[in-house]
This record gives C-alpha cells, sequence and structure tokens, in this order.
C-alpha cells in the first residue's frame, strides 16, 4: 500500500510514518509541500499516486489562529480542501486529521459524531470548515476528530509540565475544561487500522477516559516530580488570547463500530513518560 503522508515532521505525523513503516510511506513537512500552494500539492499527490493520504498538517497553534485568522482559513481549510482535490484526481482515499475543537463544549456527555458544529474559536473554525469542504469533494473520505494530543519529540501538554517544573515548585493549571487526552502512539496505530478497514465518514479517536488539564497535570507530576504543587484554576484566571471549550470529551463509539480499542490515557501517559526516558 502506498501511502503519503502530510504533516510527517510533526508530533503525530512522525508516529504515522512509524505506524504505516511496513507499507510504502512517504512523509512530507511544509518545506516539501505548503498546503497552500494547490499547484504543487497537485503534483506532489501525482507524482506519489498514493492509495490513502493522511493529512496530519495543519496550523495548530490555537493562540496563533486566532490571531491570525487569515493563516487559519488558508491552511487548515483552504490547504485541506487543496489536498482534497488532489485526492480524486489521482484516485487517491483521504483521512483527515480534525479536532475536538469544532464542538463548543455546552455539553456534558460525550460528543458524538453527528453532534452539530459549533466551533467557539478560529481554530475550531478552521477545522469546522475543513470538515464541511472535505465531505462535499471526497464523501467517502475518513475524518478522525481527535483531542489532547501528547507524543514523543512534540511541543505537548506533559512536556511543558515537565519543563517547568524543574524551575518552579508550584503551577497554576485550568481545572474547568475536560477532554480526553490522547497518545499520538495510539492515535496513528488506531488511524492505520482504520485505513485498513477502508473506513470512511467521521470518527472519533482519542484514549479512553477524560480528566482536566490540572488532573492531567497531576497525573504528570506525580509520576515524574512528586514535589511539585498543582494548582486548580479556573479558565477565567488564565486568560488566552482564544477562548476554549469548557468539555470537549469524545465518545468512543464510531471508533468502536471499527473494532478498535484504545488504553484509557493513564495507561497511555504511563508508556509516554517511558519512552521519554530512553
Ligand atoms: N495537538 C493537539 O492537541 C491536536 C488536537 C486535535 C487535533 N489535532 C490535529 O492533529 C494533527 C497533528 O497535530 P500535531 O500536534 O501533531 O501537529 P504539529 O506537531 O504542530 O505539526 C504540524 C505539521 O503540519 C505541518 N504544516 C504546518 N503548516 C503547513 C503548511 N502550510 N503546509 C504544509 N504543512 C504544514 C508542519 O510542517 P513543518 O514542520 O514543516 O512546519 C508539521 O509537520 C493536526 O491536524 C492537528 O490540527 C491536534
Amino acid at each position: 500500500m502506498r501511502v503519503l503522508v502530510f504533516g510527517a515532521s510533526g508530533m503525530l505525523g512522525r508516529d504515522l510514518l512509524a505506524a504505516f513503516s511496513e507499507d510504502d510511506a512517504t512523509g512530507l513537512s511544509s518545506r516539501q509541500a505548503d498546503l497552500r500552494d494547490s499547484g504543487g500539492v497537485l503534483s506532489t499527490v501525482q507524482q506519489a499516486r498514493p492509495d490513502w493520504i493522511i493529512l496530519a498538517a495543519a496550523y495548530t497553534d490555537v493562540d496563533g489562529c486566532e490571531k491570525d485568522p487569515a493563516r487559519a482559513l488558508a491552511v487548515n481549510r483552504d490547504g485541506a480542501a487543496n489536498i482534497a482535490s488532489a485526492a480524486i484526481q489521482a484516485r487517491s482515499r483521504l483521512v483527515f486529521i480534525s479536532s475536538d475543537y469544532v464542538f463548543d463544549g455546552e455539553k456534558r456527555s460525550p460528543y458524538e459524531t453527528e453532534d452539530p458544529r459549533n466551533p467557539i474559536n478560529m481554530y475550531g473554525q478552521s477545522k469546522a470548515e475543513a470538515e464541511s469542504k472535505l465531505l462535499e469533494i471526497v464523501p467517502d473520505c475518513c475524518i478522525v476528530r481527535t483531542s489532547w494530543l501528547f507524543g514523543i519529540g512534540g511541543k505537548c501538554f506533559p512536556d511543558t509540565m515537565l519543563r517547568l517544573a524543574i524551575t518552579q515548585p508550584e503551577l497554576r493549571v485550568v481545572d474547568d475544561q475536560r477532554g480526553c487526552p490522547t497518545y499520538t502512539f495510539d492515535l496513528a496505530a488506531a488511524i492505520s487500522g482504520l485505513v485498513r478497514k477502508q473506513a470512511d465518514g467521521i470518527v472519533h479517536v482519542t484514549n479512553r477516559g477524560s480528566c482536566s488539564w490540572f488532573e492531567f497535570a497531576g497525573a504528570i507530576l506525580a509520576a515524574r516530580s512528586p514535589r511539585t504543587r498543582v494548582i486548580p484554576v479556573s479558565t477565567a484566571e488564565f486568560r488566552r488570547p482564544a477562548k476554549r471549550p469548557a468539555y470537549s470529551v469524545l465518545s468512543g463509539r464510531s471508533l468502536q463500530e471499527y473494532g478498535i480499542d484504545l488504553s484509557d490515557w493513564q495507561d497511555a501517559l504511563t508508556r509516554y513518560l517511558r519512552q521519554r526516558n530512553d
């Protein structure tokens, strides 16, 4: 199977290349193919003629998207549409990585795939608009919504907590946003499984269970820096340019329908911390 991964230099992208290492997989960074360059994207895809394209590339800085909405839409929505058009022309199947931030966070039970999108920040809007465009251009594409990613070598929450804990005896962490931490290693394995099952439509893929950022920080520091105190704070006390949904837990039902189930986030965190020490 020939697989082309856009965003291969990113946190998830690196694990995707490993997950497809037994296949004929090629990975691209933004320097090799900028999603905004429709001609470049098309010729790259036509040359590679992949069976599957995995679109893991995105402008992922949530506050950056709020400050630069034109870039958010150009990369995350229009760039994704460029890939979709190229996929149609090359007759390649497509997996698009989307986000829990397409939801407004008003629910208090896990979001199902058919719940309405209602993003409350620019990053979420760019992903929500990309999803609609992609489903129009490539009706059989597979949209994988995921959340709160952490992975080896990535700029992620556990990494930030452990770095801050070196110099700070106590850390203030938001306790009123709830989501599903997800290990990119597990997510990449699930995406590989979905591809092999010819998945289409929207699938929610996260590690099992949910927590607040405060609870997540507590688990990280208990394992590696037990003397650091974690203090719960509210979102209102911790102002940031982009609003975040208060609750963005994704239901695992759509993934289980494909016979795939990921471990709980605590187990994933333990494996990530072990791997970091290598
Ligand atoms: N991180 C999370 O918590 C989270 C949550 C939900 C969904 N997601 C989604 O999951 C996917 C992977 O996230 P991640 O955290 O692994 O991303 P990441 O580490 O920030 O990597 C982003 C990747 O996108 C590439 N990229 C950025 N702008 C591009 C452009 N204009 N053209 C082509 N490539 C471009 C980057 O290439 P360079 O290295 O060359 O810049 C890099 O390979 C993304 O679609 C993201 O939206 C992430």
